[in-house]
């Protein structure tokens, strides 16, 4: 799926690009560096971490968390604090389930409240995730007023069947938070609406406790269409509008080489995505991301626009775009980092070169003992963006 390292060193050529691997990848953290695979958490016995979220506070300070699986017991979100852009870590709390005895089984959301909600002060921290049993799938709210330190249940979102992914099957999946227009806003993956085998939706609250009807985002009139896996990022002027990336596997098809394409939609409002038409992620008519993307976006890059960034599951590679999402401008960089499922990324708030990369296991790495640690990588992304597709690679 890479093209080959001769076409590519040719490319780069023609463009004038360099090929050589950039010092700042080899460094040592240093506070607000860039680095590479600096551990977040070492993984032991059984344990593998995949689906890394986080939340960047107002202050500068990242917390970050995953899916920790093969822990044994009831799961629980694993919290991590940075204050140095990624450079040093520490855990400061566990989220568990406080109310289903299921346990908060997988696909983590972490927000910061930017302004008072329900009697909760601006700078509370919210986390989210699903908890499951064979009873069933239940996406809940907790809050932290001690920056995540300590935590307390909220409220039930949504609920839905036992996990199962077979279309006809009704439970919920991976919740993605965010605050907008003094509410909080819980997109997700539902099950449960009989015309479609899966689609995108979100629930609104303005008190964290309430929570408003379920407003379709994606929900594509092929049935076994499974648009999944919202992430929502805001694109400035001039473009002025958000973007919701999602994946969309149709039973087994594939387009250009993969089962689970990347989409995305756009909209003025991102209460309001779901007239938009979805359009796939392909870089030169050729290569497609695959499955579980993040999206960022940065003022750098060079254009007026800045730059959308788009992680996939399987790949190093980032996916880039600086003309506002045209269709046609999508472009593949190689990064240092390895391929994660559900790959979160980040710009750093006020070093919009500042691209970090969350580390951990692939689906199909997941349980094998492989050990790959939950980490962070910090790229410079005016640098990526000069990359060919392996211009990393060893
Ligand atoms: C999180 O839970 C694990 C497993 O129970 C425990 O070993 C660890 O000490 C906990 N960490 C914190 C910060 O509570
Ligand atoms: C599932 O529901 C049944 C019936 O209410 C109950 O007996 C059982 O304990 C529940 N199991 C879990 C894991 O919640
Ligand atoms: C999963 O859902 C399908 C479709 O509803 C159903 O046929 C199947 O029995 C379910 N599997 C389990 C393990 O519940
Ligand atoms: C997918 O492929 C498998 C194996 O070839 C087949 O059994 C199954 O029916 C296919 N499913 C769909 C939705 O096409
Ligand atoms: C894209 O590739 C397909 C299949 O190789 C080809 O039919 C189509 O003409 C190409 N489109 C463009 C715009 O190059
Ligand atoms: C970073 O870790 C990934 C595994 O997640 C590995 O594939 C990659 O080669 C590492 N990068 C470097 C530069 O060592």
């Amino acid at each position: 799926m890479l093209l080959p390292l001769l076409k590519a060193a040719a490319f780069a050529a023609v463009l004038g690009i360099s090929t050589a691997k950039p010092l700042s990848s080899r460094q040592k953290p240093e506070p607000w560096g860039f680095f590479t695979n600096n551990t977040i958490y070492q993984t032991t016995g059984r344990e593998s971490i995949t689906y890394p979220r986080y939340a960047a506070l107002g202050d500068g300070t990242i917390l970050a968390t995953a899916s920790l699986s093969g822990q044994g017991g009831p799961g629980y979100f694993p919290i991590f604090e940075s204050t140095d852009g990624g450079a040093s870590w520490a855990q400061v709390s566990n989220l568990t389930d406080a109310v289903n005895g299921w346990g908060l089984s997988a696909q983590p959301a972490l927000a910061e409240l930017t302004e008072e909600m329900g009697g909760y002060p601006a700078g509370t921290i919210l986390g989210s995730g699903n908890s499951w049993s064979n009873n069933g799938t239940r996406i809940d709210l907790y809050a932290s007023t001690d920056r995540a330190r300590t935590w307390e249940f909220v409220s039930h979102i949504a609920e839905g069947g036992r996990p199962n992914t077979t279309n006809g099957a009704d439970p919920i999946w991976e919740p993605y938070l965010m605050v907008y227009d003094h509410q909080l806003v819980c997109y997700y993956s539902d099950q449960r609406d009989p015309l479609h085998g899966q689609k995108l939706a979100h629930q609104t609250s303005p008190d964290l406790r309430t929570w408003g009807p379920v407003v379709n985002d994606v929900a594509y009139d092929l049935y076994e269409a499974r648009p999944g896996m919202t992430v929502v990022a805001y694109l400035p002027d001039p473009v002025d509008q958000w973007i919701l990336v999602h994946e969309r596997p149709i039973g087994n098809s594939s387009s250009h080489g993969v089962h689970y394409p990347v989409y995305y939609v756009m909209a003025d409002s991102p209460l309001e995505f779901g007239q938009a038409v979805g359009r796939p992620i392909v870089v030169n008519n050729q290569t497609a991301p695959n499955a579980s993307p993040y999206v960022v976006w940065s003022s750098a890059g060079g254009t007026p626009y800045g730059t959308i960034v788009v992680s996939d599951a399987d790949r190093r590679q980032v996916y880039t775009n600086r003309y506002g999402g045209d269709p046609d401008r999508w472009e593949e960089h190689g990064t240092p980092a390895g391929a994660v499922y559900s790959r979160a990324i980040q710009i750093l708030e006020g070093y919009p070169d500042h691209l970090l990369i969350y580390g951990g296991e692939t689906f199909d790495d997941m349980g094998l003992g492989l050990h790959t640690p939950f980490s962070a990588t910090v790229v410079d992304l005016e640098e990526v963006l000069t990359m060919p597709v392996d211009g990393y690679d060893d």
